[in-house]
């Protein structure tokens, strides 16, 4: 299902209001969360449903997607920081699991992240965000499909466009969760603002499925709920017609 929504606002509200709802009905949901520009308002609009007791989260298990490898907690540039700024910081203490990168042996964290997502029963609800090059975590063009949680190396456009974004150089690995543990995922919601992510969600979602557009696999889930901007959604509306999965 494609809901087109008004701006960024509108939809981190839909997010938030989704990931409310499922608290309400499993409250002990295992969750998928991403970071990055496009979920910042979706935080907020959590954090005050927590406040306001709309959802319980004492038995939630909260994961995030991916982490840059190399970083502690306390580096401004680590989503573990991000976390807590954006969420962490402004509601009760939840359980909540990243990937520890500041280690010598990353992959076995990689390897125990994973172990710990199954434990967890595998994700209720996934969040995902999508880079420009189709990337979703840090899976990046050319990850196998059937992959699980690994270390990955950042696409370039991935290091340049976050260098960016956060002001200062960032690792060239992360940790994160592999396609095939997002697939496995029984709902997931991709999310898209802005002008410029309408060639890649075009790209994701209309044109064939392959490892080169990781995004792309996300035609072959079956309960996918993608939450876009006017904008994001620029490319995909004129071909609204053609798209099996537009609502009618
Ligand atoms: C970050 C992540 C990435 C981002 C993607 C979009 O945890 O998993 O896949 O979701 O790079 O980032 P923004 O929202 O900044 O455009």
């Amino acid at each position: 299902m494609i809901k087109i929504l008004k701006n960024l606002e509108e939809v981190d509200l839909e997010a938030a209001r989704i990931l409310a709802k499922q608290l309400i009905l499993k409250p002990n949901s295992a969750v998928a969360l991403p970071t990055g520009l496009t979920p910042l308002k979706m935080y907020e609009a959590f954090a005050n449903f927590a406040r306001s007791k709309i959802v319980e989260l004492k038995d939630v298990h909260f994961f995030n997607l991916d982490e840059y490898i190399g970083l502690t907690k306390s580096d401004s540039s680590s989503y573990a920081y991000y976390m807590r700024a954006n969420l962490f910081s402004k509601i009760a203490k939840v359980d909540h699991r990243i990937p520890k990168t500041n280690t010598l042996d990353p992959e076995k964290e990689a390897l125990d992240y994973e172990k710990a997502i199954r434990s967890a029963g595998g994700f209720d609800l996934c969040f995902l965000g999508i880079g420009v090059d189709g990337h979703i975590g840090f899976n990046e063009p050319g990850t196998s499909f059937s992959s699980v949680t690994h270390v990955a190396n950042l696409h370039s456009s991935t290091i340049e466009r976050n260098t960016k974004q956060i002001g200062k150089s960032i690792p060239r690995k992360a940790i994160t969760v592999g396609i095939k543990t997002i697939m496995n995922s029984r709902r997931i919601v991709l999310m898209a603002v802005g002008i410029e992510k309408a060639k890649v969600i075009s790209q994701a979602l209309l044109d064939d499925i392959t490892p080169e557009l990781p995004a792309s696999v996300l035609q072959l889930h079956p309960n996918l709920t993608i939450l876009l901007d006017e904008e994001s959604a620029q490319k995909i509306n004129s071909s609204a017609n053609e798209f099996h999965l537009i609502n009618p």
